[in-house]
């Protein structure tokens, strides 16, 4: 069955958006299966750098139908944005499809993002603060408006006035912050209806089909192994699935579909918001790589907190995800350092872990223990074969790959799509 499935296997903002803009052409239909616009991708395509959150990366190929699975939300004022972006940089976005199923982000979902997180002060989570847990916290309560509500103008109204009965006492008695009024609400949402309408559609059936005659589907995630509701560091997550499995649940596919999972890691590691992060660099070599690697998120602008890459956690992704391949991005950053470190277990009172502990408390004080590795010091980003690299660059990927268990099927050398070193990987 031609499903592949590309996934974050640390933090998120491993690089996924480059490498699916790499591989999307081999591909009838590029999926977003969850999460909203709290992910960025960043693409090159051409001469033109742009900024994607919600749309998925295929969407460059007119050979590609992008679709917005059922297990996403959706901020309908940003996607649309979004879209004119597109449009107004030469890229048709007539054949985006959009499950009738997501679930929308209203504008109290966001207030409650920004109102919680402000309550929780110093213990907060770190969101980008665009509305995704509330939303799929209505989702899992049943009281969630879905992309299909926005075709019946009467069940809208419905919705949202009985929505704003609890969201409104909750945004006034509890946080002390403005209510929101059902009319505005509903007057923007059905204008964006007008606009999206022709792209919502019955996503699951559709891809069935497809995969049955033979289509090649990629579903790529956004965010990350550790920012997974079931396995990340929670609470330090977001509120979805981001894990390979995640694919099937939000596009309505079977697990039998998948053939390959495409694991993306830094040659490093970055993490953006709060939480655990063992083998995070408070000093002058972690604020060289949040420089030389421009770690600044895309979606909120934020400085990255930037650290050694873990082995320990890709290990994890592996097992989690039943990674096939692994892609490792960003090793032309390494180039700066004099020797590298890899951090191959964690000790904690006395034990030693070369996975990930099971208890939060133990992960949260974890001291890394390292291996450290001679740097190559040299510029990589114009090397395309494998054999190009300098010895060091290639020892540092056999080592990564020794201590995953998974073949490092391509390389990224820099931004752009053509400095990537293809090693072992077929689409088809
Ligand atoms: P939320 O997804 O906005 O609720 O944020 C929850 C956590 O996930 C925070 O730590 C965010 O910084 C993190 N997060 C969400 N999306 C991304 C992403 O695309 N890249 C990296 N971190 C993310």
């Amino acid at each position: 069955m031609p499903g592949i499935v590309l996934v974050g296997a640390q933090w998120g903002d491993e690089g996924k958006g480059k490498i699916t803009d790499l591989i999307a052409h081999d591909f009838d239909f590029v999926v977003r299966f969850q999460g909203g616009n709290n992910a960025g991708h960043t693409v090159i395509h051409g001469d033109k750098k742009l900024a994607l959150h919600l749309i998925p990366s295929g969407i460059m190929y007119p050979s590609v139908t992008p679709l917005i699975g059922n297990g996403c939300v959706i901020d309908p004022r940003v996607l649309i944005e979004e879209m004119d972006m597109l449009e107004g940089e030469g890229f048709s976005t007539e054949r985006l499809l959009i499950s009738g199923n997501a679930h929308l982000i209203m504008p109290y979902h966001l207030a409650l993002d920004h109102e919680s997180e402000r309550r929780l002060g110093v213990n907060e989570i770190g969101t980008t603060k665009r509305g995704i847990g509330p939303a799929y916290q209505d989702k899992a309560t049943r009281s969630g408006i879905r992309v299909q509500d926005l075709l019946d103008e009467h069940i809208l109204r419905l919705k949202v006035q009985t929505a704003l009965v609890e969201k409104n006492d909750l945004l006034t008695k509890i946080y002390g912050a403005e209510p929101f009024d059902a009319e505005t609400i509903c007057t923007d949402y059905l204008r964006y209806a007008q606009r999206l309408t022709p792209h919502i559609t019955e996503s699951s059936q559709l891809l069935n089909e497809a995969l049955h005659e033979g289509k090649w589907v990629l579903f790529e995630g956004a965010q990350g192994t550790l920012l997974d509701i079931d396995h990340g560091t929670y609470p330090f997550v977001t509120s979805s699935s981001c894990t390979a499995g995640g694919a099937v649940i939000g596009s309505g596919v079977g697990p039998t579909t998948i053939n390959k999972v495409l694991g993306i890691a830094k040659a490093y590691i970055t993490r953006v918001g709060s939480g655990p992060f063992p083998t995070e660099l408070s000093d002058e070599i972690g604020a060289k790589l949040g420089n030389v690697g421009s770690e600044f998120g895309t979606t909120t602008g934020r400085a990255r907190r930037c650290g050694w890459y873990d082995a320990v956690i890709v290990k994890y992704a592996a097992q989690v995800n039943g990674l096939t391949d692994l892609c490792i991005t960003k090793l032309d950053v390494l180039s700066c350092l004099e020797t590298i470190k890899v951090c191959v277990a964690y000790e904690h009172e006395g034990r030693r872990y070369t996975t990930v502990p099971g208890s939060q408390s133990a992960f949260h004080h974890a001291t890394p223990i390292y291996e450290e590795l001679p740097g190559w010091q040299t510029d990589i980003t114009g090397c395309r074969t494998f054999e190009e690299l300098p010895r060091q660059a290639r020892d540092y990927i056999e080592y990564i790959e020794e201590l995953s268990g998974v073949q490092v099927s391509l390389i990224a050398v820099g931004p752009d799509r053509r400095q990537t070193i293809t090693r072992g990987w077929q689409t088809r």
